[in-house]
């Protein structure tokens, strides 16, 4: 019988770029984010005597993709033989559905692994808690281990594969605003853009003291429930990340002119009273956090730049019982 997970991407308002142990996906610093309550991957896995498959959204998933399942699977393998069990040597059939828009650049390897950890876990026969799960989906894609937390996620760096995980922190009610625009940026993934970042960026050292700091001073503004700190923290950090990226040679690129435009208008919103902050991850779509009162009132002032959706805290990965 197949294990089945289901789990949602997340934002971060703190991002994570840049690895201290790319082979154990270490980050140079901690990290938080919003669980998202849409755009879920349901995942399932299943035991077979064959080689291990993965298929994803009705098709064959390509070399790339298998090859990263599969090497994420010999993981999950090597825990069942360490805990002796029979099903260390087995191989895997793993169908996938992304609830969101493909490729839009929502996060989906976050929810991807989390749902693929969960489901692994559970169909080699593992017993792991939250935080076994979370490390475990760590090696999948850093972001990943944030997604096994509802809602709000702290995913500290740690020093080691047992100290890098993640874990709930609460913060006050908000609402996030996605706008996936048009613009077809230039694609360099997270992985080859962090290392560009790390090995050219005369920025780097300043980049990772400020994010050090700036997850200090966000789970301070989250324990006294200040959306206002809250919404400032996220705003100048995404600048900085993209200063430090951009900073990279040869420069790399990832907000778009119509990305720029966005911040501004959101800038435009605040002088107009409605409070509203701005983020983007690497690619040139931007995503809006406000109040969940003033949600309906920031997407129709950006639905000129592209598509807009509306998210609010959702849950943490977890099996479901199989269709
Ligand atoms: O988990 P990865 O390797 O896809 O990296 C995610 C990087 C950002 O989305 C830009 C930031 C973050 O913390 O999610």
């Amino acid at each position: 019988m197949a294990s089945v997970a289901r789990a949602h991407p997340n934002i971060a308002l703190v991002k994570y770029w840049g690895k201290a142990d790319d082979e154990l996906i270490i980050p140079v610093a901690g990290s938080m984010s919003m669980t998202l309550d849409q755009f879920a991957t349901t995942t399932s896995v299943e035991l077979t005597t064959g080689i291990d498959s993965f298929e994803l959204n009705g098709t064959v998933a390509d070399a790339n993709a298998t090859s990263r399942t599969t090497v994420f699977l010999d993981l999950v393998r090597e825990l069942a033989a360490e805990a002796g069990l029979d099903t260390a040597k087995a191989p895997a059939t793993v169908i996938s559905h992304n609830e969101g828009p493909t490729a839009a650049g929502m996060a989906s390897s976050a929810s991807g692994f989390a749902a693929l950890a969960t489901a692994a876990a559970d169909a080699y026969g593992l017993q792991l808690s939250t935080k076994d799960l979370s490390r475990l989906a760590r090696r999948g894609s850093g972001s990943a281990s944030r997604s096994l937390i509802d809602r709000f996620a702290v995913w500290h760096a740690g020093h080691s594969d047992a100290t890098s995980y993640a874990e709930a922190i609460s913060a006050p009610e908000m609402a996030m605003v996605s706008v996936t625009v048009n613009a077809r940026a230039k694609k360099v993934s997270s992985r080859d853009g962090m290392v560009a970042t790390r090995d050219t960026s005369p920025y780097y050292r300043a980049w990772i003291d400020t994010t050090v700091d700036t997850l200090d001073e966000m789970i301070a503004a989250c324990a006294a429930e200040d959306f206002t700190r809250i919404g400032e923290l996220t705003e100048t950090h995404a600048h900085r990340m993209h200063a430090v990226i951009n900073a990279s040679h040869p420069p790399i690129r990832y907000l778009a002119p119509v990305s720029w435009q966005i911040f501004e208008e959101v800038s435009a919103m605040r002088d107009d009273g409605l409070e509203a902050y701005a983020t983007a991850d690497a690619g040139p779509n931007v995503v809006i956090i406000c109040r969940p009162d003033d949600a309906a009132a920031v997407a129709a002032r950006v639905a000129p730049f592209g598509q807009t959706t509306t998210f609010a805290p959702g849950p943490g990965a977890q099996l479901v019982d199989p269709a």
